[in-house]
């Protein structure tokens, strides 16, 4: 099928997506309102199983990323118990005050609908590659953490989510100080690939 998609620049997008954590960005540079709704819509084109769109996402901008850090620190200084570390917690404070956006991911489970859960986490997930390519192929930088708060039950209510939704973390957002060339390290794809052909009556498995 022919379509008017570059995918020499398509691939290159997902090539050069790296996870590019807060204390890269230019600090606190806020990036214009309509980039980040271009990066939310793109998340809610992600497939979804039975329609549910499961995906739900809470912005913290401006005074907002005040509110967030004070928010996140004070829960987990709350609820961390033998778990807290003082780096961690220095972190939840500083991070959001160096980013332009923080946006929380949440699956909220749908009452009517009930895939299976895995789908639902599996559906977010997908939102949030969407935002990662959008953000890489705006020249931004981000990066998606579950440390923290991510799975602490009392976080939940504060991100529009009750029991049956999770909380699936944080997705940071903000102009590069620095431009990272350096290309992600992964192993040989044909590692994890088993390729069945068949076409001939014949199963062959090519495992390299
Ligand atoms: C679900 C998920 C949670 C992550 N949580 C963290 C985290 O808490 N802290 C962190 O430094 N990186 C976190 N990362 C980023 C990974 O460390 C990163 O994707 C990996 O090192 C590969 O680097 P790349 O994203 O630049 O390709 C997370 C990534 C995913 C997908």
């Amino acid at each position: 099928m022919e379509t008017n998609i570059n995918i020499d620049q398509f691939n290159t997008i997902i090539k050069s997506r790296r996870s590019i954590y807060p204390y890269q960005y230019e600090k606190s540079k806020r990036i214009p309102g309509n980039i980040i709704w271009q990066i939310l819509e793109n998340a809610n084109r992600a497939p979804n199983h039975k329609q549910t769109e499961p995906w739900r996402f809470t912005v913290f901008t401006g005074d907002g990323l005040k509110y967030f850090s004070e928010l996140q620190a004070g829960i987990y200084k709350q609820y961390s118990g033998n778990n807290f570390n003082e780096g961690r917690y220095k972190k939840l404070i500083e991070y959001p005050l160096m980013s332009s956006h923080v946006i929380a991911i949440g699956m909220k489970r749908n009452e009517a609908c009930k895939v299976p859960e895995i789908e639902e986490i599996e559906a977010t997930a997908c939102a949030v590659q969407n935002m990662f390519l959008t953000v890489t192929a705006y020249g931004l930088g981000s990066y998606w953490t579950t440390a923290g708060i991510t799975y602490f039950e009392e976080a939940k209510p504060y991100f529009g989510l009750r029991t049956d939704d999770k909380l699936l973390g944080f997705f940071y957002i903000g102009y590069i100080a620095k431009p990272i060339t350096a290309v992600s390290k992964r192993q040989p794809v044909q590692e994890k690939v088993n390729w069945i052909d068949a076409s001939d009556n014949e199963i062959l498995i090519k495992k390299r």
